[in-house]
């Protein structure tokens, strides 16, 4: 029941950058993008079109998007909170955009200021125009398999919130554990779910590594048929909104893991690797993904 070839969505220079609280410049973001995409991703998240003073890092959103290099085949989504975003990010010459809901009340008014019912509102007319514009849309629901605020968050909430985007017209939908939260038998029980009302081949999976649990994860997910995985190189990432919340799943960890199982991605794992040197450089902190550590210190191991 493996699929023999999946997507990585890499999140890196978005979820990642996000939760940093050291300022990155313009030019490092700017360079850290261009080595992505030198990968063979094909989906990198650029940055965020959301209100500076809610994420001060991604402020230079519109200069980012504009002098990034952007390769042929290779898009470039941003996050985009409601029609000011929208707009913005037009000016900018987006062609590719995120809205971002959750199936926590809580967590939503607390990442977007409304509650689910509004975001839905306010997306269905974002999506609406985006769609008119020709643009490609992808919709996200956060904290899929738990709250940091200890709502209660059920599979159904999920799917209904996964249901409303996809019929307002988005392309792909992002199932998110916000949290790192999930094991397997969750995910077990939520993918038949998601499958019985939508085209799995169009639901990404959105994992963070919080708990360790999220390359468990992964495989649950191979194995109900799942084919398009988020992931950020190193393993950066979080959510300020979301308190205790620590990075994606590492690109380099998924690509160790698909490649050994003989699963194609199109991604070069060492190109990605030489991404994720680059940013660790210019943070403050060691990265965090477990393939990326090994491949480094064998690196230094060779090398003395
Ligand atoms: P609000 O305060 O309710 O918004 O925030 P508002 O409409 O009242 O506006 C307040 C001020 O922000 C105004 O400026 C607006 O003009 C400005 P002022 O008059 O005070 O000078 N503003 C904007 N400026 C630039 N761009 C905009 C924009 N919108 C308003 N788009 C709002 C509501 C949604 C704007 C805010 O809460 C926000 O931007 N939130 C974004 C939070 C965020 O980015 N969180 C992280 C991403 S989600 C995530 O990481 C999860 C994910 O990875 C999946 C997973 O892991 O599950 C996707
Ligand atoms: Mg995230």
């Amino acid at each position: 029941m493996m699929p023999k070839r999946v997507t990585i969505c890499e999140m890196g220079a978005r979820d990642g950058l996000q939760n940093e609280a050291t300022l990155v410049s313009a030019d490092d973001k700017i360079r850290y993008i261009d080595l992505l995409s030198q990968t063979g991703l094909r989906y990198i998240e650029a940055t965020s079109f959301v209100s500076p003073k809610a994420i001060p890092q991604l402020g230079d959103a519109q200069e980012v998007f504009a002098r990034i290099h952007k390769a042929p085949g290779v898009r470039y989504p941003v996050l985009v909170p409601n029609a000011k975003g929208y707009a913005r990010a037009r000016e900018a010459g987006v062609e590719a955009i995120c809205v971002f809901t959750a199936a926590s009340q809580i967590f939503t008014r607390r990442n977007i200021n409304m509650t689910i019912e509004q975001s839905l509102e306010v997306f269905r007319e974002v999506v609406q125009r985006a769609k008119a514009d020709g643009l490609w849309v992808r919709g996200y629901v956060s904290t899929a398999f738990g709250s940091p605020f200890g709502d209660a968050v059920s599979p159904q909430a999920v799917v209904d919130v996964g249901v409303a985007l996809m019929e307002m017209g988005c392309d792909e939908l992002s199932i998110g554990d916000t949290i790192g939260v999930a094991v397997p038998s969750h995910v077990e029980t939520l993918v038949p779910m998601l499958a019985a009302k939508l085209p799995i081949e169009r639901i990404a999976m959105h994992f963070h590594d919080t708990r360790g649990t999220a390359l468990a994860n992964i495989y649950a997910a191979l194995q109900q048929g799942m084919t398009i995985f988020d992931a950020s190189s190193g393993g950066l990432g979080g959510c300020p909104y979301a308190p205790g919340a620590t990075g994606n799943v590492g690109t380099e960890d998924v690509l160790y893991l698909l490649h050994g199982l003989g699963i194609d991605t199109g991604v070069d794992l060492d190109r990605v690797r030489a991404a994720s040197r680059f940013i660790a450089g210019v943070l403050d902190h060691p990265l965090t993904s477990k393939t990326y550590q090994a491949l480094e210190t064998s690196r230094i191991g060779a090398a003395t």
